[in-house]
């Protein structure tokens, strides 16, 4: 589970990504980083396992992204405190909508966090400023935009967030994955780009095609990763020479029990999983 509601969230893969992950931790791995951290879904559940790593990278090209986890590591408190002082409306999910769409360093990071938090709770489908509001302009639907605000709830993972950081030096930046890869000596890095077909309806920065050709070479580079990415030929191709893992994910469609649908995500990493 992330720190908030974000698409592309990798929960029901989680134990698997992060079996890949022990794998490729030695006893030299002393940082770990996430060029693509988003909501933190792979991070939290692998920080839990407690890893012996001194430093933690973060980073996002999205800047409200990274005021959230500079917000959580450096102000938890008023973090909490100014989400406990919201109240969910379609007409501020808009205003935020319009205002993060338009955000820039000189908003203060807690008042940034918070809107970005608040605005991927109300919005259908975590999809933030990509999306409309739960139960849409009218609020016709069965659900209202407030459905999945949980004060409580959202403060106790802020809080959980903040100490489970607190053990480790913490960077966080908000750079193009490109500057984040490579730059220590012992480092596993863990890679969760938009996806390839549809990433760009996701998330407020997609990544291009060279972008993607871009990651490809400078992870040819880089020692020591485990990459997550959708199952498409393009990427196949490009990664044909490295360690190609398929990761069936079972869709409970209308959470049907036994339904049959799946389908594939792909994990890639530098070195053979050796179990
Ligand atoms: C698939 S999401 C990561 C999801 C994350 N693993 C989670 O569990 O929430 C991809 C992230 O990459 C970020 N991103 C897009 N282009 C980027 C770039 N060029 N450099 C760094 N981050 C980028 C997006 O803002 C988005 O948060």
């Amino acid at each position: 589970m992330g720190l908030f509601r974000y698409p592309g969230g990798k929960q029901r893969i989680s134990t698997e990504i992060i079996k890949y992950l022990h794998n490729q931790l030695s006893t030299q791995t002393t940082h770990y980083i996430e060029p693509f951290v988003g909501a933190g879904g792979i991070l939290l559940p692998f920080l839990k396992t407690k890893p012996a790593l001194d430093c933690i990278h973060l980073n996002d090209l999205d800047y409200s992204i990274y005021c959230v986890w500079w917000s959580v590591y450096n102000s938890p408190n008023l973090l909490c405190s100014w989400l406990e002082s919201f109240y969910p409306t379609v007409d501020t999910f808009y205003r935020y909508k319009e205002d993060l769409q338009n955000v820039s360093p000189d908003h203060p990071k807690v008042e940034v966090a918070m809107r970005k938090i608040a605005l991927h709770q109300m919005s259908f489908s975590g999809l933030g400023e990509m999306g409309g509001p739960i139960g849409g302009k009218e609020q016709r639907g069965r659900w209202g935009v407030g459905c999945r605000w949980n004060i409580k709830r959202l403060c106790a993972r802020v809080n959980e967030t903040h100490s489970l950081l607190s053990r480790y030096h913490v960077v966080l930046t908000n750079k193009c994955f490109f500057d984040t890869i490579g730059i220590y000596k012992n480092a596993l890095h863990y890679c969760d780009p938009p996806y390839f077909e549809k990433g760009n309806q996701l998330y407020k920065s997609g990544m291009t095609l060279e972008e993607h050709v871009k990651l490809f070479s400078t992870l040819s580079h880089s020692d020591n990763w485990v990459l997550s990415y959708d199952n498409v030929p393009t990427i196949v191709e490009l990664y044909k020479d490295k360690h190609i893992y398929n990761i069936d994910v079972k869709y409970s469609v209308g959470e049907e029990k036994n339904s049959r649908k799946k389908s594939k995500e792909l994990v890639i990493t530098s070195h053979e999983f050796t179990s």
